[in-house]
């Protein structure tokens, strides 16, 4: 483990910290994909958008996919590539605002394409159809975009050639954190039910949930399969990943506020599971934490628990070498994505600070929150 993991008390805690080594590999790994393939590969800014990274980013990535005016803005500004839009509705003020900032716009509904198609045509934006490939494929239902009444997507049967009149693409993303395989199934049923019609399209956006970046994809089947598309159908392919991204580059830097006993140990720090790494409650999931174990792996267990009234703000138990004490610093691994994009200040927690680790190691702090964010935003 890098240098700066043991200087880690002068730190304004809590802090995210990415890592722009590990960022520069995995940019590395999306680089060989569209070398090997020419295929576009944008940013899921719900995933992964931290800014400062940008610049990094775009040496590599062809733009950003947005979900919301705020992201396609975001995008637009900081981004300087291609803004795809999808949002699963849009209403008609939007519409005008997303058609002046977005190169693609994916509708949800067969309705909403055909009234924003009536309502301007002077359109900016390439337009596209999302899909529902039904073809379930997820680990979990809560993120599995197939699910019986799924709301994401026009189910694929429901789609009739006049329907792709005036569209140039079409965006599907069913999967999440998964491998090629299960991608290779979804493919095999769009082609099975739309045939020659994908002849007629411009460009195919398969979504994100792809590893792309972990050693164990298989990114040379990836690669066959995008090449294999590029040449029987004539088209773009895009991807749009947000985790595969930021996966592994991103820590969570906290400090130990207090240690208390009930029947176990707990450490309260100064994070919160539900504002800071809300995943950790929902989908859910168990982050490492640097040179500890599970229960009873290692000496000494304790709670890790947040600083809010919730009760269940507890990330977890984790075992240590030695005991813990007030002020030691503990660092959370792998929190780059669908963190910091999704704190909020509940019971008025402070924003972790956000700083980069650069390739030298050296640490440095390019937000610190304020009172001022958190009032701000009430009223
Ligand atoms: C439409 C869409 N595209 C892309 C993504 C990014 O997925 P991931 O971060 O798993 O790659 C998501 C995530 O929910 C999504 O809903």
């Amino acid at each position: 483990m890098a240098h700066w993991t043991t200087n880690t008390n002068h730190l304004p805690t809590p802090c995210y910290l990415i890592d722009e080594e590990k960022l520069a590999q995995n940019l590395n790994r999306i680089k060989t994909l569209k070398n090997a393939t020419d295929c576009q590969i944008i940013l899921a800014l719900k995933g992964y958008a931290t800014t400062k990274t940008f610049a990094q980013l775009k040496d590599v990535l062809d733009g950003v996919t947005a979900s919301s005016i705020y992201e396609a803005r975001l995008g637009l500004e900081e981004f300087e590539g291609s803004v795809h839009v999808h949002s699963i509705a849009i209403d008609e003020d939007e519409y005008h605002q997303y058609n002046a900032m977005a190169s693609h716009i994916s509708f949800n509904s067969i309705k909403q394409a055909k009234r924003f198609k009536e309502i301007n045509n002077a359109m900016n934006a390439s337009l596209g159809l999302r899909i529902n490939p039904k073809t379930s494929q997820a680990p979990t239902e809560k993120y599995d975009p197939c699910s019986k009444y799924s709301r994401l997507g026009i189910p694929i049967e429901q789609i009739t050639e006049k329907d792709l009149e005036g569209i140039d693409g079409l965006h599907f993303h069913a999967l999440c954190e998964q491998n090629v395989g299960p991608l290779i199934t979804i493919l095999n049923k769009i082609e099975q039910n739309l045939g020659d019609q994908l002849s007629t399209l411009k460009w195919m956006n398969w979504g994100g949930g792809h590893l792309l970046t972990d050693d164990n994809y298989e990114l040379e089947i990836l690669i066959k399969e995008i090449n294999r598309w590029k040449t029987t159908y004539n088209l773009q392919v895009i991807l749009e990943p947000g985790e595969a991204i930021g996966r592994h580059c991103g820590y969570y830097v906290t400090r130990i506020l207090d240690i208390i006993e009930n029947h176990k140990k707990i450490a309260i720090c100064d994070i919160s599971a539900t504002a800071h790494m809300p995943d950790v409650l929902e989908y859910p999931y168990r982050p490492e934490i640097l040179n500890a174990g599970k229960e009873n792996e290692k000496k000494e267990n304790y709670i890790i628990g947040g600083n809010t009234c919730l009760a269940g703000d507890i990330v977890g138990t984790y075992s240590f070498d030695d005991k813990l004490n007030i002020n030691d610093t503990l660092i959370f691994e792998d929190m780059g994505h669908y963190t910091i994009v999704k704190t909020s200040n509940f019971n008025g927690v402070k924003q972790p600070a956000i700083g980069m680790i650069s390739t030298s190691g050296n640490i440095k702090i390019h937000k610190v929150s304020s009172y001022f964010n958190f009032k701000e935003r009430l009223s």
